[in-house]
């Protein structure tokens, strides 16, 4: 696994990332929807695995899923699964913070 850092802290991330508002992340040729959501940080694929909308443009629910704003898919963040697994799973990605910034493993 390739780590990457995408942040310089813990604290630039979370002043930085609104609270449920999905943001695309591109690293190299992979596209990235990161999420802060109560206070943790998901990345998954910014890829809708039902008909490849970017997830990006989509809202948080109450279950902290991220809601495809195509045709309302339901992926969770941790798992990537979708609710009714009506499609694959989104791939998810970890997120390690060290003491020199956070890191996004790909
Ligand atoms: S493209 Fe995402 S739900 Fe259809």
């Amino acid at each position: 696994m390739r780590w990457v850092k995408i942040f310089k802290s813990a604290q630039e991330a979370n002043a930085r990332l609104p609270e449920n508002k999905p943001q695309l992340l591109v690293v190299g040729d992979q596209r990235i929807c990161l999420v802060k959501h109560k206070d943790h940080l998901y990345a998954v694929s910014n890829t809708c695995t039902h008909n490849g909308e970017s997830l990006n443009k989509g809202q948080i629910n109450y279950a902290g899923e991220v809601v495809c704003p195509w045709h309302g898919y339901q992926f969770n963040l941790q798992t990537g699964r979708e609710y009714l697994e009506r499609s694959a799973d989104l791939e998810t990605f970890p997120i390690r913070v060290e003491e020199d910034g956070l890191y996004l493993g790909l």
